[in-house]
């Protein structure tokens, strides 16, 4: 027996239901109605008399059984939102967070006025990154890398979605290896790697819905960022920049560390709307080594 049969009776009964689930429930069983409508939110507000099939009614309450339970939205869906576009996304990669489009900005302002450029994404996962950079930088080669082959078969959808597969290059590998292997210089690196201390990870929600590959920084959370600054210096072509995603609290310590793999660069640690330390960005000095 299901205690609604029109939009605004169900989203009633599933801000019920998710209020204690949720810290936003109500938006979370606005997007999922949407997405069993396959309408949007406005036309949920401007119609809240619509009626809901039987059909529709059970798949919605499906979904919102699973939210209460803790599953994302974004893996209810499908979908989500990400700088300028939506990305598919499956439990095989982390849900692109707003907090990396800070990383977006800075590559697109560094990027502004220059031309032909050649950019990795270093842990690809959705290809959120890799997908707006290439939208955005229309005469850029983009290269987008992870250990993940299930991550890169969503990064490929995505980046078929937005008719950009010719110039987002995904490789399987480890850090910079396919490039290093290629002999491939780029000018630009931007990278959203796994920065949380392995003992921390444990305690959080996040870790029992999402890839612990996505996640995971080993003991003091840096182990694939410091790896990847070792490789930067074979990578990174004379001036060209490289934007790393960190965690509130490790910009000094990926600063010193950028200081030491890249000397004579120009560091700076940018900030989330939130105050946090999100992005370290580190332009190389124009005197090849
Ligand atoms: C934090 S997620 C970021 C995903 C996506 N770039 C984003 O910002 O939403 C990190 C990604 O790095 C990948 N990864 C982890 N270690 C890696 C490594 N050593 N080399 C390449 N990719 C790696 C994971 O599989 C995961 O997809």
């Amino acid at each position: 027996m299901l205690d609604f049969d029109r939009v605004d009776q169900a989203l009633a009964w599933a801000n019920h239901t998710l209020a204690r689930a949720s810290d936003s429930e109500a938006l979370d069983a606005a997007l999922l109605l949407a997405h069993v409508l396959d309408t949007d939110r406005a036309r949920l507000i401007a119609h809240p008399e619509q009626p809901l099939s039987t059909a529709q009614a059970a798949e919605y309450r499906r979904l919102i059984m699973q939210r209460a339970a803790g599953t994302p939205v974004a893996y209810l869906t499908g979908q989500r939102a990400f700088y300028d576009r939506d990305f598919w996304v499956t439990p095989d990669v982390l849900i692109p967070r707003p907090e990396t489009e800070h990383l977006i900005e800075a590559a697109l302002a560094w990027a502004r006025g220059r031309s032909d450029l050649r950019v990795v994404d270093v842990g690809t996962g959705s290809g959120a990154i890799a997908v707006t950079l290439a939208a955005h930088l229309p005469t850029a080669a983009v290269w987008a890398v992870d250990t993940s082959a299930a991550a890169l078969t969503v990064a490929r959808r995505n980046a078929a979605r937005y008719g950009l597969q010719k110039r987002v290059t995904l490789v399987p590998g480890d850090l910079l290896d396919p490039l290093i292997q290629a002999g491939q210089d780029v000018d630009l690196i931007a990278a959203n790697l796994p920065y949380i201390p392995s003992a921390e990870l444990d305690t959080l929600p996040v870790a029992q819905h999402e890839p612990r590959q996505a996640l995971d920084g080993g003991p003091d959370g840096l182990d694939p960022i410091r790896r990847l600054l070792r490789q930067t210096p074979g990578v990174l072509a004379p001036a060209g920049l490289l934007l790393l995603e960190i965690g509130a609290g490790q910009g000094t310590q990926v600063a010193a560390l950028a200081a030491g793999a890249l000397p004579g660069a120009q560091i700076m640690i940018l900030h989330d709307y939130a105050g946090h330390e999100r992005v370290v960005r580190v332009e190389r000095d124009g005197e090849p080594d």
